[in-house]
């Protein structure tokens, strides 16, 4: 019978007889299904493993921290870090247009990831890479939630002919709440475990109009007012996503303290949900929503509006861009 205990013994089991003693490559995102993922193949051939994290500099506050402490300190995995925030922003500058943003993003995660492949796989080669497929997207073969879920079949689309993988899909078997549940079993932090979806793009998307350092740190702030707010209101669990969105190419006339100010709104983009593809937006309760408030501008350099998006999806889209 199910129980995350069997599914995990399972799934070792599985991996080991695939594996043998060759050679694994794990791209982390920061997300549920590739730490769940790297987590069981962990278990099943510790140090065959290697998992690669490409910090874009796109992640909110504390994620980055979160992969590479606690996940580490859960798994005890080898991790190498590619910290390319410069190069990303670099690549960013000047671009407004969102999927130009998204095509720029993915095009210099794959150079990242490929170089680090290259060199981890040197002359003994790596031969499997693991991939956190859901059941869900396997019978949809769309979804996925992040760059480092890397779309292909067999072999991995994008990489050079010298560098396919085959793959590992230990997850495409499971839905969400069972991926929870053996996350947790694995011993995974909670916070990552009961992550709400986030995109690959990360939060370049929730800005309007370029990236830039000093935007992507309001936004962070802004962000972690709303998700601290979220969680000690304990409606963490029936809110399916909560972007937190920065219109950096608007302003308006606020007054603050002592004068006038001029300065951005933030868009609070809390929805309900199944799988994302309709949503509705979450009716939060109003006392939340004005802690939020009084938090973002009080707090946030900048910020001297806060709007709720009332958008379901259709028409809207959960994230702006
Ligand atoms: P939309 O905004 O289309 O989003 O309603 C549906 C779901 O997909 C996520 N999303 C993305 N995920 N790369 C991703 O990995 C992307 O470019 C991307 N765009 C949107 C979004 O967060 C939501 O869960």
């Amino acid at each position: 019978d199910w129980t995350p205990e069997n599914m995990v013994t399972e799934s070792i089991e599985q991996i080991r007889r695939q594996v043998g003693d060759r050679r694994v490559l794990c791209a982390l995102s920061g997300g549920v299904d590739s730490a769940v993922a790297a987590a069981l193949v962990q278990q099943a051939i510790g140090s065959q493993l290697t998992c690669v994290f490409v910090d874009h500099g796109l992640l909110r506050a504390g994620e980055a921290d979160q992969v590479k402490n606690d996940f580490v300190a859960a798994t005890g995995v080898d991790l190498v870090i590619a910290d390319e925030k410069d190069r990303f922003l670099d690549a960013l500058a000047g671009i407004s247009d969102p999927e130009q943003k998204r095509k720029i993003i993915g095009r210099e995660f794959i150079r990242t990831f490929e170089a680090q492949a290259r060199e981890l796989a040197g002359d003994r080669g790596i031969d499997f890479l693991v991939q956190g497929t859901l059941y869900p997207d396997v019978v949809e073969s769309g979804g996925g939630e992040g760059a480092a879920n890397i779309k292909s079949h067999h072999n991995v689309g994008g990489l050079p002919d010298d560098l396919q993988f085959t793959l590992i899909e230990p997850l495409r078997h499971m839905f969400k709440d069972e991926v929870r549940a053996v996350g947790l079993q694995l011993g995974l932090p909670e916070a990552m475990v009961w992550r709400h979806p986030f995109p690959g793009p990360g939060l370049a998307i929730r800005i309007v109009g370029e990236v830039t350092e000093e935007r992507l740190t309001i936004l962070r702030q802004a962000d972690l007012i709303a998700r601290e707010e979220l969680a000690a209101a304990k409606l963490e669990r029936e809110i399916w996503q909560f972007p937190v969105v920065l219109l950096a190419d608007v302003r308006s006339v606020g007054v603050q303290g002592d004068g006038r100010t001029y300065g951005h709104p933030i868009v609070l983009r809390p929805v309900t949900s199944d799988d994302a593809m309709t949503a509705d937006w979450a009716r939060l309760p109003y006392e939340l929503l004005e802690t939020i408030s009084n938090r973002i501008t009080n707090e946030c350099r900048d910020i001297n509006r806060v709007t709720v998006d009332i958008t379901s999806k259709p028409p809207g889209t959960i994230e702006w861009e």
